[in-house]
This record gives structure tokens, C-alpha cells and sequence, in this order.
């Protein structure tokens, strides 16, 4: 069955129809052209779906569109702003050699984010039970530890 769901994505307000058993990943993949949202096991195992649901973390392939029906979204395409400027998180992941694939990268870095609007700091292993949601085949996890670490790290 056919559904109407407002939801804001990236500051946009957006008005679909979709069906009632859609993920949030084909909706923002499919519909909305957000290939940042990748998918992984579509089973809620890796992480690579991740988005920001109202600024908490979501794996988006077990969450249906209907949802998220009068809610906001945020994915890595939102972070462009600031005058085409990187977010820290991204810039920190760039400056620590974090990515290889690229794969893992998005949902690892909204990740990032909703940590980072914690406003709090955190050590190592902190953030990296924090991360233990995200599957990463290439990087070892280390250089991505790196990049947290220096955006969300205690001085
Ligand atoms: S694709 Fe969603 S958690 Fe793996
Ligand atoms: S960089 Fe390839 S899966 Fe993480």
C-alpha cells in the first residue's frame, strides 16, 4: 500500500508516496539520489546505511520510510556547507588517511557527527565501542580511530 510521508532530508522538506514496506536506505538512495547511504547486509549487521534520525544514528535498511514520517534526515550530502567547506569529521578522516574503499566512510562519519554534537570527549576505546556498530574491510580501524580521536578526543 501507497503512503504519504513528509519528512525534512537535508533541511529540504519532502512530500512522497511510497510503499509501506520501502526502507529509509531505497527511499534516500532511489527516490532521493543520496548514494552516500550505502548498502551493506541490509540486515542492520555493518552500518554502512547510517544516517542522522532527528541527530541520533540509525542503520536506515531496517527503518521504514513511513518512520519517518514527520522527522528529519540527515546524511553525508547535508554536510555540505559552509561555503563547500569539509566537516571537521570529514577533514579529520581525509588528514588521517582514514578511507581506502570508502564503503564503510559515510555511516562511519555520521557517526562521527552525532558523537561530535555530544559536545563531550572521549578516549580511545570510548570511541571505539562507540563505533563497534560499523564494519570496515580495508582500513584495520586504527587510522579511523585516528581521525575520531583528533576531532573527539580528550586534550
Ligand atoms: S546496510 Fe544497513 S546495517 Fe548494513
Ligand atoms: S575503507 Fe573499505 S570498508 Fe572501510
Amino acid at each position: 500500500m501507497i503512503k504519504i510521508v513528509h519528512m525534512n532530508v537535508n533541511g529540504t522538506d519532502v512530500e512522497l508516496g511510497v510503499d509501506e514496506c520501502e526502507s529509509l536506505t531505497d527511499t534516500l538512495r532511489n527516490r532521493l539520489g543520496l548514494t552516500s547511504v550505502k548498502k551493506g547486509c541490509e540486515a542492520g549487521e555493518c552500518g554502512a546505511c547510517t544516517i542522522l534520525l532527528d541527530g541520533k544514528s540509525v542503520n536506515s535498511c531496517i527503518y521504514l520510510t513511513v518512520w519517518a514520517d514527520g522527522h528529519s534526515i540527515l546524511t553525508v550530502e547535508g554536510l555540505e556547507h559552509n561555503r563547500g567547506e569539509l566537516h571537521p569529521i570529514q577533514q579529520a578522516f581525509v588528514d588521517e588517511a582514514a578511507i581506502q574503499c570508502g564503503f564503510c566512510t559515510p555511516g562511519l562519519v555520521m557517526t562521527g557527527v552525532e558523537i561530535a554534537n555530544s559536545g563531550k570527549t572521549y578516549t580511545r576505546d570510548e570511541l571505539r565501542e562507540l563505533i563497534s556498530g560499523h564494519l570496515c574491510r580495508c582500513t584495520g580501524y586504527e587510522n579511523i580511530l585516528n581521525a575520531l580521536e583528533k576531532v573527539l578526543g580528550k586534550k
